[in-house]
């Protein structure tokens, strides 16, 4: 058996990787360390094979707790664990420079006390900035390293870690940066289930600014395939763009998930727009494509509509969620910008 090493397992991708990885990789045992935050939720790991998925709860920014949980000589660590939502980072960026930068730097100095094998970074498309709307300009491996808020900030800081410690101390790394992913499970505090959300609950949509920015969406098992491709095939010292040359507008995002619902566009409202909102993203994944032998395997209209029947099956997820500190954040959020909305 190989074992690996999951941080950030308990939320939206490190839990669709884990049940990739026991699914497709029966050879593989995992190690699972989460902090349980806000975003972390152990529904996303009910029924998995208690023998081949260990569950510990820690900080990945506590040394002793790292020390403990990583097992010797283990042949990979894949690190999911982040504060991942942009909007948050604008209210205050100090949890994103402590999980995200210091918690990189504890597993890559307590990966080479261990003798681990490889040391996986799930990194973003964000750390690359926005590109020039209506252009034909990609984001690409040799993009420059360019982020606009607090948490790509923090995301580009901790590739830099990354690449000190494997240049430094001969680390093995390899560093992945996907686009938007969505599917079943992910936190609605980001667009896609929360539209979802608010639209089953018949709530107004708040759209940003005029809705025209360009995001690149994946389904989110696309992403952990080619993570998981990186691992076992990727360079050493590599950095992998991985997208599904799907570019989409908000607006045309929110509109098609109000038709799949039955619900009616009126709901939208336009809002305040994000501060240092990037206009577009989209990612060239021709390395991926050719080195790791990766291809999407789920179009947008099929995965939006596993999304929504995954939302529409799972109410209780959801209100679990909404009824809990969600609130609060919400009322944070939205109370003001639908107040003055458009
Ligand atoms: P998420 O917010 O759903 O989950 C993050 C998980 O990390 C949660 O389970 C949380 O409890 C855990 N965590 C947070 N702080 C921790 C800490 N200090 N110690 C241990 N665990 C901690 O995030 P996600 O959307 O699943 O993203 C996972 C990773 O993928 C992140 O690194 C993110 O930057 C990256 N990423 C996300 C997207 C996206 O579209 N969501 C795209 C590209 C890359
Ligand atoms: O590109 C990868 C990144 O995608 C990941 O690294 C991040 O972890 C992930 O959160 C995501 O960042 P975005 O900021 O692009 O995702 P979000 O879902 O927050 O917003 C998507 C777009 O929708 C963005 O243009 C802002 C807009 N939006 C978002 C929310 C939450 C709205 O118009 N209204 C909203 O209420």
């Amino acid at each position: 058996m190989r074992t690996i090493f999951v941080t950030g397992g308990a939320g939206f991708i490190g839990s669709a990787f884990i049940r990739y990885v026991l699914a497709e990789r029966t050879d593989v045992e995992i190690v699972d360390l989460d902090a349980l935050t806000y975003a972390g939720n152990l529904e996303n790991l009910a029924e998995l094979d208690p023998v081949r998925h260990r569950f510990i709860k820690g900080d990945i920014c506590d040394r002793e707790a790292v020390m403990a949980a990583m097992p010797e000589r283990c042949d990979a660590v894949f690190n999911f664990a982040a504060e991942s939502h942009v909007d948050r980072s604008i209210n205050s960026a100090d949890e994103f420079l402590r999980t995200n930068v210091i918690g990189t730097q504890v597993l890559l100095d307590v990966a080479r006390m261990k003798g681990v094998r490889r040391f996986v970074q799930i990194s973003t498309d964000e750390v690359m900035g926005s590109l020039p709307e209506d252009s034909d300009e990609f984001f690409t491996e040799r993009s420059e390293l360019r982020p606009n808020s607090p948490y790509a900030a923090s995301k580009a800081a901790a590739e830099f870690v990354v690449r000190a410690a494997r240049e430094t101390h001969g680390v093995d790394t390899v560093i992945t940066r996907c686009g938007n992913n969505y599917g079943p499970r992910q936190f609605p505090e980001k667009l896609i289930p929360l539209m979802i959300a608010n639209a089953m609950n018949d709530e107004p949509l708040p759209v940003y600014g005029d809705g025209k920015n360009v995001r690149d969406w994946i389904y989110v098992d696309d992403h952990v395939r080619a993570v998981c491709l990186a691992y076992e095939r990727g360079r050493s010292g590599e950095v992998y763009n991985i997208g599904a040359r799907n570019e989409r507008q908000n607006i045309d995002v929110v509109t098609s998930l109000l038709d799949a619902l039955g619900k009616p566009h009126s709901l939208i409202r336009f809002v305040e727009d994000r501060p240092g909102h990037d206009r577009r993203y989209a990612i060239d994944p021709t390395k991926a494509e050719t080195e790791l032998g990766w291809n999407t395997r789920t179009s947008w209209e099929d995965g939006l509509r596993k999304t929504i029947d995954w939302y529409r099956d799972n109410q209780d997820w959801v209100s679990h969620i909404r009824n809990g500190q969600y609130r609060d954040y919400y009322k944070t959020m939205y109370a003001a910008r639908l107040e003055s909305a458009l």
